[in-house]
């Protein structure tokens, strides 16, 4: 028989050992509580904000990552279209944290393409560095303007981006001293709202700047023209991911303030026609552009990627004829590769040259027809890392362009989902929820640091291969190998011409 002494201890234990899992019950009950409200409430990472506690797992396995990957994930350079090593530095360059790496670079220096700089042997003291100078765009319009940073912020509209990610863009682009390039969708509050310098697009539906036939709009014009932070215009003739296809905005993200905005109807597919109306040769492609320059006081140039280039040699023979104040003056040359809120696969895969061969074509051309001076080259298409963007400026490019990267700075995983308006870091999407886990203050100051340590790590390179101002850069400064198992310098693969 057990003794009364012994059934009250036994019935102690059970009530200690009950009392203990519900103590243990409250306590994770508290934690959870604890750190899903934190999760919603800290502004840091969009991630956790939409997805509290699950969203854990993404830094736990991120963390994780360096000591499993030789076993189930592909190594840091092979993922596309952004590899992990990219990525990585431009979230630490947003994070303003130190962007440094240990043991040895994950390059393979055997690959045909590789890209490396030609170091001075007597490199400039560090504090001997200057700023880039500013650039002068349309000397010969009413209202030039003097562009203070070469990295600037390519067009992506409001409608394939959400309001709290323009916001956070344009507060950045004002702070970094960078433009901000609309997009085809027309412009927005809150492109303004920032204060940032705009460069305005005109799309090939001209939302923003038609009248309701859908033709180019003069008053229109006229108004975006009088505004001081709207500095130069962009004639959209194509885009890198879709060459002749005009935008496409999906119905799930044209909401009523958007389809207000571009002046069609809500909830409906917004397709702009795959050219515009009243651009069909070089002559009509130079009227539109003296037109909008006339009518708005701005630099105007046009957006293109390039297939072929026998049509370049039409338009400036154009240019030299009718003299070149007439000229765009800006060419923004986009790379097949480039980046896109929507687009047929077809396209994005197989159509459209990209920069590493359209770029230094376009360069030799405007230097042939004595045109280099007067229309300022901008390049577009993955220079999201300092050594890519430098490789642009060697090549000859006044300006980079840079969309994706600026996207990554504000969070993006590259989740792939822009045209399905389920973005899980609300950059691209409308879905209150997710929108509401990017904090546009929090991002602004990532893409104020991204765009500043973009500058300050291309001035590091300029240092190493002797040249004091990263408009100092030529094509002597870099080599790429080439299956001759040699390392070329980029003026011997594309030498200048002379100008004839
Ligand atoms: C979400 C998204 C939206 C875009 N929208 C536009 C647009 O409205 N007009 C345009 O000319 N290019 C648009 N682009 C293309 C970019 O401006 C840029 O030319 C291209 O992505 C190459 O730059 P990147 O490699 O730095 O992204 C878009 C790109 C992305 C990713």
């Amino acid at each position: 028989m057990i003794s009364e002494h012994a059934t009250t201890i036994l019935f102690r234990t059970i009530q200690i050992e009950q009392t203990a899992k519900i103590a243990i019950f409250i306590i994770c009950g508290l934690l959870i509580i604890f750190f899903y409200i934190h999760d919603r409430i800290q502004k840091e990472h969009a991630i956790l904000r939409n997805y509290p506690l699950i969203g854990h797992f993404r830094y736990i396995f991120e963390s994780m990552r360096d000591y499993v990957q030789q076993y189930f994930i592909t190594n840091d350079r092979e993922e596309l279209p952004f590899n992990r090593a990219v990525r990585s530095w431009v979230y630490r360059a947003a994070k303003n944290v130190e962007n440094v790496v240990g043991f040895g670079s994950t390059r393979d220096f055997t690959k045909p393409g590789t890209l490396v700089f030609t170091d001075a042997p007597f490199p400039p003291i560090g504090r001997e560095a200057v700023a880039a100078k500013p650039i002068t765009i349309g000397p010969y319009c009413r209202t030039p303007y003097i562009a203070k940073t070469f990295f600037n912020i390519s067009a992506m509209s409001y409608g394939a981006l959400s309001k709290a990610a323009i916001l956070a863009l344009s507060n950045g682009a004002r702070m970094a001293g960078c433009w901000l390039n609309t997009g085809e969708g027309g412009i927005s509050p809150y492109h303004l709202e920032g204060g940032a310098d705009i460069v305005a697009q005109i799309g090939t539906a001209k939302y923003g700047y038609r009248d309701l036939d859908g033709n180019l709009d003069d008053t229109r014009l006229k108004n975006y023209g009088d505004n001081p932070q709207i500095k130069m215009f962009e004639i959209k003739l194509s885009q890198g991911a879709k060459p002749g296809k005009g935008g496409l905005l999906p119905a799930a993200k044209v909401t009523p303030e958007i389809a207000e905005i571009r002046g069609i109807a809500p909830y409906k597919d917004s397709v702009s026609p795959n050219r515009h109306e009243d651009i069909s040769n070089v002559t009509e492609l130079l009227n539109v552009i003296n037109r909008v320059r006339d009518v708005t006081g701005k630099p105007t140039g046009f957006k293109a990627v390039f297939g072929s280039y026998e049509w370049l040699d039409d338009l400036f023979n154009e240019i030299l004829k009718r003299g070149i104040e007439s000229a765009p003056d800006f060419i923004t040359l986009d790379s097949k590769d480039g980046g896109t809120g929507a687009a047929p696969m077809v396209l994005v895969d197989h159509v459209g040259l990209p920069i590493r061969d359209s770029l230094p074509v376009l360069v030799n051309m405007l230097v042939q027809y004595g045109l280099k001076e007067r229309i300022k080259v901008i390049v577009s298409g993955k220079l999201a890392t300092p050594s890519y963007v430098a490789w642009g400026l060697c090549m000859g490019a006044d300006f980079v362009n840079c969309a994706r990267g600026f996207l990554f700075a504000l969070g993006c995983i590259q989740a792939m989902r822009c045209h399905l308006n389920t973005c899980p870091t609300g950059i691209t999407t409308h879905n209150p929820r997710l929108v509401s886990g990017l904090d546009p203050k929090n991002k602004a100051i990532r893409v104020y640091h991204y765009a500043t340590n973009m500058v300050h790590e291309i001035g590091i390179l300029c240092h190493s291969v002797g040249v004091l101002d990263p408009r100092e850069l030529n094509r002597t400064h870099a080599r790429v190998l080439t299956t001759s198992g040699h390392f070329v310098s980029l003026a011997d693969l594309f030498p200048l011409p002379e100008k004839s």
